[in-house]
């Protein structure tokens, strides 16, 4: 078994590495963004991927990811984990969906609520005593599902077809376009920018260059709100104007 997963702020990765330590700990877990991912991926048949859920849909950066490897999907057997910070409705069967076209088999979903990225926007934010008691429920969870995998009853969160509707009503139709392609809407604020750095490293997408020692963004942002949750300065935004509360997993463990 192994792990792979997209994660921006870290939500996903714990808890695709959560499940892996409760269900095979010698497992291990890599990101997409890892050199090495379709390397290891191509030895195993049974997977666990994990992603974060964005307006009901998958990151751009994975989809991308799933559709130009289609041949590795072929005869795998695919146990989906869905991070959200409220609601997805089928978080996992849009990933379910895609894989299977590919030829995948699907052995089950898992829902999680975690602490809610969005950074900018005041909408899901939550105390730090608040998001941490949601990692631990959220961990209860993921031990409950590994039990239940290792007795042969997976989970089947987001799969079936009320999801589906669920996750078309609730959502998708209201943001149809939102994960369709990369956006050129990351602010950088010059003024409170001072070059560090850190954004251009962290960006999964090398969206971001250092031009005279301030950070210019480009217009191939998967929205992760990495960058965002790491400035020094809190001189990026992307939907809201001013950045409210930095947070990744650490913060909450
Ligand atoms: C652009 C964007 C859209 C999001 N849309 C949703 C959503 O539709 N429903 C939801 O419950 N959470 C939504 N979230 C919150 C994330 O899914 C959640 O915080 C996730 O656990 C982040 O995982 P990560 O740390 O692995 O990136 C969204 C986050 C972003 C950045
Ligand atoms: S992390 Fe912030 S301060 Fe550092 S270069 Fe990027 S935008 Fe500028
Ligand atoms: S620019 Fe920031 S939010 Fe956009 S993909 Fe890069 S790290 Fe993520």
């Amino acid at each position: 078994m192994i792990g792979i997963y997209f994660s921006g702020t870290g939500n996903s990765r714990f808890c695709v590495e959560y499940f892996l330590k409760k269900l095979a700990p010698a497992a291990k877990a890599y990101s997409i963004e890892d050199e090495n991912v379709c390397k290891e991926l191509e030895k195993e048949k049974e997977i666990v991927l994990g992603y974060p859920v964005y307006y009901s849909s998958l990151p751009k950066i994975l989809q991308d990811f799933l559709n130009n490897h289609a041949p590795l999907w072929k005869g795998k057997k695919i146990y989906l984990i869905a991070t959200m910070g409220l609601f997805s409705g089928d978080g996992t069967g849009v990933a379910a969906r895609r894989l299977k076209k590919y030829g995948a088999q699907i052995t089950g979903g898992l829902h999680l609520k975690m602490p809610d990225c969005i950074t900018d926007v005041k909408l899901l934010k939550k105390s730090t005593e608040e998001n941490k008691k949601m990692v631990s429920r959220a961990k209860r969870k993921i031990e409950r599902a590994a039990v239940l995998y290792k007795q042969g009853k997976p989970t089947e969160e987001g799969l079936n077809v009320l999801y589906h509707l669920a996750g078309l009503f609730g959502q998708r139709l209201y943001f149809p376009n939102k994960t369709k392609s990369y956006t050129d809407q990351l602010k950088i604020d010059e003024n409170k920018c001072i070059g560090c750095g850190k954004c251009v490293k962290l960006c999964p997408m090398k969206n971001i260059t250092l031009k005279q020692d301030k950070a210019v963004p480009g217009n191939t942002c998967t929205m992760c709100y990495r960058c965002i949750n790491h400035c020094p300065k809190q001189a990026i935004t992307l939907i809201g104007k001013r950045v409210l509360q930095q947070g990744t997993i650490e913060k909450y463990m």
